[in-house]
């Protein structure tokens, strides 16, 4: 099922964030948290440029090293949340417990969020991302990745973009920030097509995953193109930004799952749902995915409607 039957006014490409978002939703509380996650993100984006590449010398709680900058990213995001005053609760990938930001429960949202995906390729100057999703009430377990009301991702490139969709709102949108520090919409997508590109995370798994290694080698046979950079935000928006593709990042028994359901795959599953892409763990949308804990980790893919079908017939199908 998709978020785009409803009838609602249609967004004019040009639009500032705010106008953007006071056509797409009548909450108030939603446009404010959303609006102070982008003032966070615009910062994070600033602060990207200079960071120092090098570990705190700690390890999260998911056995990362945590740069400097994943901690600084992580107390942004965390004090725009709180700012927002419509937050109950939040959590991240480096802080994976339940913290309340004093929002209220009712007409409040809780907050997921990975504040930089992709730490270990900030010294190699790739792009790099903020990831998080936003459920209503004070709930981030027992719920599904559908039950989110909104999602987003903060981009930090060539380009520093703000990608969001909104329950009840048709397409994924993509914010382009200006010199003067406004965003402005420049992209809606509202469906994902067929095209040979494929983005084949955690490849090391063929080694032990017999139909992991048959789909990549029905890509390869396939003349797919080949675009992988190791940053799950980059590597899932080339799917929203050209409208075609595939990303998987599969598990075997000696190359274990790695994307975390909460803070990564399911804020991703939403705006790649809503673009009207499809995603599955193999079996399921990720959006039907129960999550049962803060840190569960799952396989996933992400892509146009026949990749994803040629992938869990692969993975899982009798052949
Ligand atoms: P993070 O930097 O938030 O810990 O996660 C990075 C993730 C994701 O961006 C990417 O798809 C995956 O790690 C790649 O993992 P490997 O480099 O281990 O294959
Ligand atoms: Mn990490
Ligand atoms: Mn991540
Ligand atoms: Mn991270």
């Amino acid at each position: 099922a998709k978020y785009s039957s409803s009838p609602v006014i249609k967004c004019e490409l040009g639009d500032s964030l705010e106008e953007f978002l006071t056509k797409a939703t009548p909450d108030k509380g939603l446009i404010r948290l959303l609006m102070c996650m982008g003032e966070a993100i615009r910062t994070i984006a600033y602060k990207v440029r200079t960071a120092a590449c090098g570990g705190t010398q700690c390890v999260n709680s998911f056995g990362d090293e945590q740069l400097a900058v994943d901690l600084l990213a992580d107390k942004l995001l965390f004090e725009a949340l709180t700012y927002s005053h419509f937050c109950k609760y939040a959590c991240s990938e480096e802080v994976p417990e339940l913290q309340d930001m004093g929002g209220p429960a009712e007409g409040g949202f809780s907050v997921a969020f990975d504040p930089l995906d992709g730490s270990s390729i900030v010294d190699t100057n790739f792009t790099v991302g903020t990831i998080f999703g936003v459920w209503p009430g004070d709930k981030l377990t027992g719920v599904t990745g559908r039950d989110q009301v909104a999602a987003a991702m903060g981009i930090y490139g060539p380009r520093t973009t703000y990608v969001l969709a909104l329950k009840g709102f048709p397409g994924t949108h993509e914010f382009l920030l200006l010199d003067e520090g406004k965003w402005q919409h420049v992209k809606e997508t509202t469906e994902v097509g067929e095209g040979k590109l494929f983005c084949p995370g955690n490849l090391r798994a063929t080694a032990d995953n017999p139909a992991y290694e048959k789909l990549i080698q029905y890509y390869v046979r396939e003349k797919y193109t080949l675009r992988y950079t190791g940053g799950m935000v980059p590597d899932v928006n080339q799917i929203i930004v050209k409208e075609k593709g595939i990303f998987t990042n599969v598990a075997s028994p000696s190359a274990k799952a790695k994307l975390r359901l909460l803070f990564e795959v399911a804020p991703l599953g939403f705006l790649i749902e809503n673009a009207g892409g499809y995603s599955s763990d193999g079996t399921q949308s990720v959006l039907d995915k129960v999550i049962n804990n803060l840190d569960e980790r799952t396989q996933v893919a992400y892509g146009s409607k026949n990749e994803i079908i040629r992938f869990e017939k692969t993975l899982y199908g009798s052949s």
